[in-house]
C-alpha cells in the first residue's frame, strides 16, 4: 500500500529500507525516497510504518 503518494512509496519498500538498516527516521526516508517533501499527508502514517519495522527488527534480534 502507499504510503507517500506523492513520492510514490509503498510501506514495503520502507519496511525493506528500515530492515536493511538504510534507513531509520523519518529524516532518513525524506532524504533518500522524498517521503514527506510534498503535501506532507503521508508524515503521520510513514512515521507510524518506520516505528513498526523498527520494532520488528529489534524483536527479530537483529
Ligand atoms: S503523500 Fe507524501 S508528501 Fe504527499
Amino acid at each position: 500500500m502507499y504510503v507517500c503518494i506523492c513520492a510514490a512509496v509503498t510501506d514495503k519498500q520502507i519496511k525493506k529500507a528500515v530492515a536493511s538498516e538504510e534507513i531509520c527516521s523519518l529524516r532518513d526516508l525524506c532524504e533518500q525516497y522524498g517521503v514527506a517533501r510534498q503535501c506532507g499527508n503521508c508524515c503521520h502514517h510513514a512515521k507510524d510504518v518506520i516505528q513498526q519495522a523498527l520494532n520488528q527488527s529489534s524483536s527479530d534480534g537483529s
